[in-house]
């Protein structure tokens, strides 16, 4: 269930970019970033890095080397990935022991039409409810 969790959001990350402006020129990747300028950070590209991740198109739910960068990188942190990661491990555990059979239905998956938020506008599934008495 942990490395689950860590490869859905290295592969599908939830936020895909950041911005920030640079506080002083530097050079970057090859690049001349001047002081205040705006730059845009990627996630999604970094976190499909082929020079970090071994196949990083594959998504392999029991990858180990997983240090991605979907909840963004030092000072800023995301300050809820504890609870993010909790709440994760709450759904799926629990989907996974209420639902039988659980299915995709054979249907296109229709992504939100938004450059930063990444997830789908639905998920449609077939299942049965587990036995009755099961918690
Ligand atoms: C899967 C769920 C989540 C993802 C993918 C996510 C992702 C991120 C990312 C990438 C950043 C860094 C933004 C940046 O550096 O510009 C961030 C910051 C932050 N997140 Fe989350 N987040 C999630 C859930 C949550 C939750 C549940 C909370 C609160 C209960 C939360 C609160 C915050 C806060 C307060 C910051 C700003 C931290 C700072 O600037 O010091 N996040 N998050």
């Amino acid at each position: 269930m942990t490395s689950t969790i860590e490869e859905l959001l290295r592969y599908d990350s939830p936020i895909q970019h950041t911005g920030r402006l640079a506080p002083e020129e530097m050079m970057l990747g090859g690049q001349l970033i001047r002081k205040r300028q705006a730059v845009i950070a990627v996630i999604g590209a970094a976190n499909r890095d082929p020079l970090r991740f071994t196949d990083p198109d594959t998504l392999d739910i029991a990858r180990q080397d997983n240090r991605h960068l979907a909840f963004g990188w030092a000072a800023h942190y995301c300050f809820g990935a504890p609870l993010a990661r909790v709440e994760a491990q709450i759904v799926f555990s629990t989907v996974l022991r209420k639902l039988r059979n659980l299915a995709l239905e054979p249907a296109p998956l229709v992504w939100r039409n938004n450059v930063t938020f990444r997830g789908l506008e639905v998920l449609r599934v077939t299942f049965e409810p587990a036995a009755m008495g099961r918690n």
